[in-house]
């Protein structure tokens, strides 16, 4: 039998490429109009980076990760997020000793051993940003801002932000115990996950998508309940500013996370229509973690969101994604050797001066060209023919218009050039 792809991974095809990129290419666009810079850490790291950093609690820890040992006996795992190994880059090349805050972002594989289902893959892919240095709530709404800004960008319909805050550790403390003393009694209704959870962290019971756990959970004491001064007013001023940057949100009392290492604010992005997967995109502050892991005392906060789960939504809800490099896309289209050297000529100037342009390499029809030169969402194919040739011209076709120009064949980049111009 022929080898297949692993369960839970994906090829992405010729064909399908095209959003990814456009994507992509937004994703840039947006992190360097808000000043954010790529990193671009390993995909694998020591072991002990997620066991410290996301924590021995998480689902992550306990049963996801994709742990090997190597020659020297090192026990290594491929990256199940990134805000970890952001935060293991950030002390090892001291980029605290640079101006601070760092606004980090980083596009790439993640690594999770799950149960693969709809939108739950076990390779997928993460657009994420990390700023560390800088503990304002004013961080948490440019965050939570630039997060909602990707999909809205997009034209993305049906999404909630939904913001919580989790506490600092003094607020947590209470809140664990006022939990502890709400759910303990009705211990044998919950399932065994959260059974196991009581002892270890509580909060995530809130989390359990079992219907039954729902119902047990219904009044229990929140988070919110539980903050002290310095949480709540970080909370306010968080709110105060996302409703100044005119970002819609909903306080979810009940948000909680699912990795360890949160505190204060909290969020998620989320859809209804991918049904129990349905958080596109999740973040938070993380006031502790680079020093968990060796590092100075340093805040973070950030937020990665599912590039599948995004695409998804946007397939779903028949969004093109759009670019403006598809609308200036030239194909020249010719026919006979002559033609096919002039055509080659045309499109090396146009693609040295920037423009994307494409030929036919086989020697096709001209029917076909123009098919293919269709398919490829170009703007304006260049015909060359044997008559054109003779009369020194060219046909340029505006395939969106569906007009047509003769123009002089010397004076066929000029014309291309000035129309691309004036289109922007
Ligand atoms: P997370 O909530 O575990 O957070 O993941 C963020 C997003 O990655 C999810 O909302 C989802 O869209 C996508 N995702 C997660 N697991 C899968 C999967 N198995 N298949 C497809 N998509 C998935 C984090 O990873 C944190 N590092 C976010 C963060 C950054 N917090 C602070 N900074």
């Amino acid at each position: 039998m022929s080898i297949q792809r692993i369960k839970g991974t994906q090829d992405i095809l010729p064909d399908a490429v095209w959003p990814w990129q456009v994507l992509e290419k937004e994703i840039r666009r947006l992190c360097w109009d808000y000043g954010y810079h790529e990193i671009r850490t390993p995909v694998f790291e020591s072991t002990s980076l997620f066991v410290r950093g996301v924590g021995a609690t998480s689902d992550i820890v306990e049963k996801e990760m994709y742990t090997f040992e190597d020659e020297g006996k090192r026990s290594l795992t491929l990256r199940p997020e990134g805000t970890a190994p952001v935060c293991r880059a950030y002390v090892e090349n001291k980029l605290y000793g640079l101006p601070q805050p760092q606004k980090l972002y980083y596009i790439g594989p993640m690594f999770r051993s799950e149960n693969p289902q709809s939108m739950r893959f076990r390779q997928f892919h993460q657009f994420g940003v990390e700023v560390l240095g800088a503990d304002e709530p004013i961080v948490d709404a440019e965050v939570i801002q630039l997060a909602a800004q990707v999909c809205q960008n997009f034209g993305v319909k049906g999404l909630e932000t939904q913001i919580n805050s989790l506490g600092c550790p003094e607020c947590r403390a209470v809140h664990r115990e006022q939990l502890l003393a709400f759910l303990e009694p009705k211990r044998v209704g919950f399932c065994e996950l959260c059974r196991s959870r009581l002892e270890r962290n509580p909060m995530r019971v809130l989390d359990c998508k079992n219907p039954e756990c729902q119902r047990l959970t219904q009044g229990a004491p929140t988070t919110f309940s539980t903050l002290c001064g310095d949480c709540h007013d970080h909370f306010d001023r968080v709110q105060d500013l996302l409703q100044l940057a005119r970002v819609d949100y909903k306080v979810n009392p009940r948000l909680v996370r699912g990795l360890d290492y949160y505190r204060k604010t909290a969020f998620e992005i989320v859809e209804t229509s991918l049904g129990s997967q349905n958080a596109i995109c999740g973040g938070g502050r993380y006031d502790a973690l680079v020093e968990e892991i060796g590092g100075p005392p340093t805040p973070g906060m950030g937020f990665a969101l599912g590039i599948e789960r995004l695409l998804k939504i946007l397939q779903d809800q028949q969004i093109e994604p759009d670019d403006t490099r598809a609308a200036q896309f030239v194909t020249v289209a010719a026919l006979g050797q002559r033609a096919q050297d002039e055509a080659f000529r045309i499109v090396s100037r146009l693609r040295r001066k920037g423009i994307p342009a494409n030929m036919d390499l086989m020697g096709r029809s001209l029917k076909s060209q123009l098919r293919t030169a269709n398919r490829d969402g170009t703007r304006y194919a260049v015909i060359i023919g044997e008559d054109e040739l003779v009369k020194n011209l060219v046909v340029i076709r505006d395939m969106t218009e569906g007009e047509q120009f003769e123009v002089a064949l010397e004076d066929s980049i000029l014309w291309i050039e000035k129309r691309l111009f004036e289109a922007n």
